[in-house]
C-alpha cells in the first residue's frame, strides 16, 4: 500500500479529502489531523514548521509517496522549508504538496474587476503567501486579505451556526469589504471554512463569489498526476481511506463526520 498522505492541523482537510475520494475513488488515502495540537493559525513559523515536518515524516514512514498538506497555515509556513530543506535529505523522489498554489492558479479565471479578497488565518494572512504568488501570476490583481481568527475555533468546536458564529463571520466580511469595494472574489484561504458556508453566504452580497478549495485542490491534484506518471505509479489504488489522529479517536469520529459526511473510523497516533 502507498496512500497519498493529506494532512491538517485539524478537521478542515476531511473537506478536502471528500473531494480527493469523490473524484479519485481508486486512489488510497491516509488521513492525519493534529487535533492535540490544533489549531496551527495563530502559531510562530518554527512551531508550524516543526509540526507539519513531523506530520510529512510520519506520512512518509506508513509508506505514502506522496503527501498533501490540506492545511493552508501550513501550507504558507512550512510548505517551501520542506520541500527545499527537507526533502532533499529525507527522499528526494517523494513529493510534497500544498493548497495555496492551485488555488491561485484558479484565481485569475473567477474575477471580472480583478479585485479579489483573501479570508484565513493569521498565519496564512501574515505570511503573505495568496499576495506573493499572486503578484507572481497575475500581477495585474489587487488582493486584499483579511485575518479571521475566531473562525477556525468555531468551527473545531462544532459551533458554527449559531448567533456567536454570525457576529465573527460578519466583523470580518464587513471589514474585507470595506477595505477594497470593488472585491468580486472571495477565496476561502482555509480548509475549515466550508464548515461556515451558510452564514458567511448569508452575510455576502449577491453577486460576489465564494471560493472554497475542495474541487480546486482535487482537480489540481488529478491534473498533476497526469503530467507526472512516475508519482502516479507510487500512489496505489485499492479505494482505502484510512484515519489518523493525535487526539481522542471517539472526539475525531464524532466531529470529522460534520467535516466528512461519512461515517469513520480513526487511530491514536502521537508526534513528535
Ligand atoms: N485548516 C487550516 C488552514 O487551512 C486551519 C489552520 C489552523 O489550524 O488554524 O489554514
Amino acid at each position: 500500500m502507498q496512500p497519498i498522505g493529506v494532512f491538517d492541523s485539524g478537521y478542515g482537510g476531511l473537506t478536502i479529502l471528500k473531494e480527493f475520494k469523490k473524484k479519485m475513488p481508486v486512489y488510497d488515502f491516509i488521513y492525519l489531523g493534529d487535533n492535540a495540537r490544533t489549531p496551527y493559525g495563530n502559531r510562530s513559523f518554527e512551531t508550524i514548521y516543526k509540526y507539519t515536518l513531523q506530520a510529512v515524516e510520519y506520512l512518509f514512514a506508513q509508506n505514502c509517496h506522496l503527501v498533501i498538506i490540506a492545511c493552508n497555515t501550513a501550507s504558507a509556513k512550512a510548505l517551501r522549508t520542506i520541500q527545499q530543506k527537507n526533502l532533499p535529505k529525507i527522499d528526494p523522489n517523494k513529493r510534497v504538496l500544498g493548497v495555496i498554489r492551485p488555488t491561485v492558479e484558479k484565481v485569475g479565471e473567477l474575477t471580472k474587476t480583478n479585485h479579489i479578497g483573501i479570508l484565513g488565518t493569521v498565519g496564512t494572512v501574515n505570511s503573505e503567501s495568496y499576495v506573493i504568488e499572486l503578484n507572481k501570476i497575475f500581477p495585474e490583481i489587487k488582493v486584499t486579505q483579511e485575518a479571521c481568527p475566531m473562525w477556525v475555533p468555531l468551527v473545531e468546536n462544532g459551533e458554527t451556526n449559531n448567533e456567536g458564529a454570525d457576529y465573527f463571520i460578519k466583523k470580518h466580511i464587513r471589514a474585507l469589504l470595506d477595505a477594497d469595494k470593488k472585491i468580486d472574489t472571495i477565496i476561502l484561504g482555509c480548509t475549515h471554512y466550508p464548515l461556515l458556508m451558510n452564514l458567511i453566504q448569508k452575510n455576502i452580497p449577491s453577486g460576489i463569489k465564494v471560493i472554497a478549495q475542495n474541487e480546486i485542490s482535487a482537480l489540481s491534484l488529478i491534473d498533476y498526476l497526469n503530467r507526472h506518471p512516475e508519482i502516479d505509479t507510487e500512489c496505489s489504488k485499492n479505494s482505502s481511506v484510512k484515519f489518523l489522529t493525535t487526539d481522542s479517536t471517539e472526539i475525531f469520529n464524532q466531529r470529522g463526520q460534520m467535516f466528512f459526511n461519512e461515517k469513520l473510523v480513526s487511530e491514536k497516533i502521537i508526534l513528535d
